[in-house]
């Protein structure tokens, strides 16, 4: 039975990779789940799985080298999935330090309690041991809008706190790489949505705030281009990389479904007018009157467009939810699930929510 240790799996992405798994592998796999939960990991998101015999959460810091090399040195892990990071640009823009310290100096303990568990003492590595370092297509910068692509060639050039401590571990990764020839790929991928997203991002603030006949809050023109992949096509992409992917390579992930945060917002209130039944007193809230323009975020990138064609090539893979019915899906979620809502937006995302937008 191949054992997997996934990182910040209490996360967005985590959990629905986790999920996948189960549903795809069944019991031919174990799953250890590290986070530390911050204010996006939440346990909740693991509810459907939380008591499986070959699953098992450990609350724990990936910054916390001692921890992180007791799992490795109390089980023979044989797949690191690595998600954990701190994931908001916002977020980054007001307070860079902790991005540095749990993006690049966690993913070292990682790199590092991975590479002594699996070195052999000739410098080789155990058989079928691999690490895959979760990463983003922001580490590339921005795009114009030319109809030019971020290919695994493009040079790294972020512009946020955020993207700039995901580059330094992926730099980091390809170091390990390089060096020390440690078996990882890299992937990075586009912007996610559905189902457990925290709602500080786009596409659950809007959905959120909309029900709730709250502003809707677009940064700058609202002509800012994201590239919107399912979560669960970025799931299926990072187990393909760590089945069939060629170690030591970097691999972008990305469905060609690029559109104008305008756009989105407009598909969403569309949607949520279209799917709620008339009977739900959230519809009469729901009103293209809460569009709000509001102050840029600051060296807000423009365009990201994924060039997924070293994937498709080299693996066969390719996103099989396409953004019409995959929005509708993470739609419903959402408002079917006002209680996940209402546990998240606590008083501490009060406070967030307070702070970051009061004075735009
Ligand atoms: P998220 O913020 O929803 O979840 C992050 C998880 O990591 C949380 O459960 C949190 O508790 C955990 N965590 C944070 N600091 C930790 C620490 N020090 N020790 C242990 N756990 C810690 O993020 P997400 O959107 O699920 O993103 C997951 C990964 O995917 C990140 O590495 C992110 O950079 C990458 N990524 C995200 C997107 C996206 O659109 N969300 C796109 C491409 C890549
Ligand atoms: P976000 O979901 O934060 O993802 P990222 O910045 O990592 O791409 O933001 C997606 C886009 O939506 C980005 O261009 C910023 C914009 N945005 C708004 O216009 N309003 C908002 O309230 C938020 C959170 C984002």
């Amino acid at each position: 039975m191949r054992t997997y240790l996934v990182t910040g799996g209490a996360g967005f992405i985590g959990s629905n990779y986790i999920q996948y798994m189960f549903r795809k592998y069944g019991k031919d796999i174990r799953i250890i789940n590290v986070d530390v939960l911050t204010y996006a990991g939440n346990l909740e998101n693991l509810k459907a799985v939380e008591d499986y015999d070959n699953y098992t959460f450990v609350r724990a810091d990936i910054c916390d080298s001692d921890a992180i090399r007791k799992i490795f040195k109390e089980n023979d892990i044989d797949r690191v999935v690595h998600f954990a990071a701190e994931s908001h640009v916002d977020r980054s823009i007001l307070n860079p330090e902790v991005f540095v310290k749990t993006n690049v100096l966690g993913t070292l303990v990682m790199l590092n309690a991975a590479k002594e568990a699996w070195e052999l003492p000739d410098g080789t590595y155990k058989e079928n041991k691999r690490f895959l370092h979760v990463s983003t297509d922001e580490v590339y910068g921005s795009l114009e809008e030319d109809g030019t692509y971020f290919y695994e060639t493009t040079p790294i050039d972020p512009h946020s706190p955020y993207s700039a401590s995901k580059a330094s571990s992926d730099m980091l990764v390809k170091a390990y790489i390089d060096t020390y020839k440690f078996p990882a790929n890299i992937t990075n991928c586009s912007n996610n949505y559905g189902p457990y997203q925290f709602p500080e991002k786009l596409i659950p603030l809007i959905i959120n705030n909309a029900l709730q006949g709250k502003k809707l809050p677009v940064y700058g023109d609202g002509k800012n281009v994201r590239d919107w992949l399912y979560v669960d096509d970025h799931a299926k992409a990072i187990d393909m990389v760590q089945e069939s992917g060629r170690l030591g390579e970097r691999y972008n992930i990305g469905g060609h479904n690029e559109k104008q945060n305008i756009e989105i917002i407009n598909i969403i209130l569309e949607t949520l007018i279209e799917m709620l039944p008339d009977s739900d007193p959230r519809k009469a809230n729901v009103s293209k009157d809460l569009i709000t323009y509001v102050t840029d975020r600051k060296g807000h990138d423009r365009r990201y467009a994924i060039a997924p064609d070293k994937i498709k090539a080299e693996i066969g893979w390719y996103p099989e939810t396409m953004f019409e019915e995959g929005i509708k899906k993470t739609i419903k979620w959402y408002f079917e699930n006002e209680d996940w809502m209402k546990n998240v937006t606590s008083m501490e995302y009060q406070k967030y929510y307070d702070d970051m937008y009061k004075n735009r």
